[in-house]
């Protein structure tokens, strides 16, 4: 559901809210929903769409389209060919047969590949080039690999809007347009970078570069809320995409028959002692998400595994598969965990993480129940990471 509201003069939200959905791509925990947001552009002489919305919900599109009364859109403008925004292009296209879809070459391709829309039906554009509504001008501006290749923004220039599509965006399901509480938004901001955008941190670090001159008073992504305050977002994502780890030691981990769990529960301590700031997920409970975030920020990461067949628990392989998919910026790994009778568990985990540039220290497997020599071994590792974060300078006591 939703209703169209206007946000500046003559620019309204059209989108869908999607309080419901609790997985994105059958993978994406979305705790707090998410939305689906189009902007409808009236300009003197013509009138911009951007953006659609999830096929499941075009009806809320069109219904929104219908109450404002709208008789031709002239455009529509496609900044990413992902179904959750242009999944309702077929029907656009039939409501307003006079339509032509604006995208960039790539993303031409990929809506024919996708959506089977004729050829004759789009207007490509390159980067920085524009389009006039009469008194408004649209500036596409190329921004590939956000997180697909075929992705730009585009740039309202007299009301000094950027349309970010996913960059810069959250899952989040709420009736307010824009953001009211910074908090919540960062939390859910935070996620969707983890989960969407970390794996291309280098290029999206220069795509924040390329905006950096603009004069920007609103950002408008089409998922989550409205940033009327853009430095809050645009430093959140310098901040995430800097080259600094902060101070923190991330365990994912699985025990089976507690022995491994004895190990966390010591090496979690030993951590803490030594100052450092520790998140522990178990994989058998956690939020992925939540995993991915932690990640977002740490210098070190300590896989925690029981020994299943001689490889790593099935639930590691996969959050270890997922870790070295997002390419956190970790510095620092390790790999700690027990076996019954035998284990390949570290050789298997090694080569898993090929996407991960960390120096391994060394790890601490053993064979049944943690004894003394086992816990020394697991206070020389957390002796190792203090040192390793006073190397890296960023290790700061709370005393
Ligand atoms: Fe929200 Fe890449 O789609």
């Amino acid at each position: 559901m939703s209703v169209p509201r206007e946000l500046k003069s003559n620019i309204y939200s059209v989108g869908a809210i999607d309080w419901d959905r609790r997985l994105f791509d059958e993978l994406i925990p979305l705790p707090d929903g998410t939305s689906y947001n189009a902007y409808l552009v009236k300009g003197r002489e013509k009138t911009a769409l951007i953006d659609t919305v999830d096929p499941t919900m075009t009806e809320v599109l069109t219904k929104n389209l219908n109450q404002l009364e709208v008789k031709d859109i002239n455009y529509v403008i496609a900044n990413h060919a992902e179904q959750d925004h242009a999944g309702s292009l077929p029907q656009i296209l039939d409501m307003y047969p006079n339509v032509k879809v604006v995208c960039t070459q790539k993303c031409k391709g990929m809506l024919m590949d996708l959506l089977l829309i004729p050829e004759g039906k789009f207007i490509t554009v390159e980067d920085r080039e524009t389009l006039s509504l009469g008194d408004k001008t649209l500036e596409f501006i190329h921004a590939p690999w956000v997180h697909w290749p075929e992705t730009m923004l585009t740039y309202l220039r007299e009301e000094k809007v950027l349309f970010t599509c996913d960059f810069l965006g959250s899952h989040l399901a709420t009736s307010n347009l824009f953001v009211t509480d910074e908090a919540t938004v960062y939390e859910a901001a935070k996620r969707y970078y983890a989960e969407i955008m970390m794996p291309f941190r280098a290029t999206i670090k220069k795509n924040l570069e390329k905006i950096r001159d603009l004069e920007i008073d609103i950002i408008a992504p089409s998922h989550g809320l409205i940033y009327d305050r853009p430095e809050f977002i645009l430093s959140a994502y310098r901040d995430w995409i800097s080259d600094e780890v902060k101070n923190e030691v991330v365990i994912p981990y699985v025990s089976m028959h507690e022995s491994t769990k004895k190990m966390v529960d010591y090496f979690v301590e030993a951590l803490i002692q030594r100052g450092i700031t520790v998140k522990q997920f178990n994989l058998s409970k956690t939020d992925i998400g939540k995993l991915a975030m932690a990640l977002v920020d740490a210098a070190t990461i300590v896989i925690a595994s029981p020994t299943v067949l001689v490889g790593p628990h099935p639930s590691v392989v996969y959050a270890v598969y997922l870790a070295n998919a997002l390419r956190p910026k970790l510095k620092l790994a390790s790999i700690i965990g027990s076996y019954g009778w035998g284990s390949r568990m570290v050789e298997q985990i090694k080569g898993m993480v090929p996407n991960l540039k960390v120096e391994l220290l060394e790890p601490v497997v053993v064979k049944g129940f943690p004894k003394e020599e086992d816990f020394k071994a697991l206070d020389r590792l957390a002796d190792g990471i203090l040192n390793k974060h006073k190397e890296y300078n960023i290790f700061k006591s709370e005393g």
